[in-house]
């Protein structure tokens, strides 16, 4: 039974990569491109979008269609970029663009670092049904960026109990800690179940 990533982020792909035991591919080398209109205000909602349109394409009703919705939020500036983080600087923006206008939206604020936090929904789509799954990752944000591992707004968030951004550890450590691997921990039995 294939399993089917949901996204074309090269980033994700390569973390879901090392996460699973099972071959992982990429909806792109099965269908090409496709524009998702990730219109939802929750990860949830967005992760389900990603994952219906999927497998909603898809001429194997057998394949387990797996998404994932994440981002990052700043409570002290209200939440932000959240849902949007993919677009926090225009639709089609780099993560390099993001980045730093997360960095200077800190600046403008006249804060150095200050609390943040990342979420993943993850959810699945197959023939038996949909789930969905979150994770959560804590720790800081500084208003600067430093280290090039991982990728998105990874320079410039610090997790709980480390001195080091992601940009500086290094992406075996992260799996371990991260969102999406806690996420992936709660689906990984939920797709084992339906591979049976
Ligand atoms: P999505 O592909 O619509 O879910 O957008 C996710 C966006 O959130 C990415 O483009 C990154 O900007 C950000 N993001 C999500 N997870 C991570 C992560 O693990 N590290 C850094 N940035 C992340």
């Amino acid at each position: 039974m294939k399993i089917i990533l949901a996204t074309s982020n090269k980033g994700k792909l390569r973390e879901f990569r090392k996460m699973c035991d099972t071959e992982v591919i990429a909806f792109s080398d099965i269908l090409g491109d496709i524009e998702i209109i990730e219109d939802a205000d929750t990860f949830k909602g967005n992760a389900l979008i990603k994952a219906r349109t999927i497998y909603e394409k898809l001429e194997d009703k057998d394949a387990i269609v797996v998404s994932d919705d994440s981002g990052i939020s700043v409570p002290l500036l209200g939440g932000i970029p959240g849902v949007y983080s993919a677009r926090y600087a225009g639709d089609g923006a780099s993560d390099k663009e993001n980045l730093y206008k997360l960095v200077d939206a800190l600046k403008e604020a006249g804060v150095e670092r200050t609390l943040a936090y990342y979420t993943a929904a993850i959810a699945i789509v197959s023939k038996f049904g949909e789930y969905v799954v979150h994770g959560w990752m804590y720790g800081d944000i500084l208003a600067t960026t430093r280290g090039d591992n991982g990728f998105g707004y990874d320079p410039m968030f610090v997790p709980s109990g480390f001195e080091h951004t992601l940009g500086e550890l290094d992406d075996e450590l992260k799996k371990s800690i991260s969102h999406r691997g806690k996420a992936l921990m709660l689906a990984k039995p939920i797709i084992e179940m339906l591979q049976r």
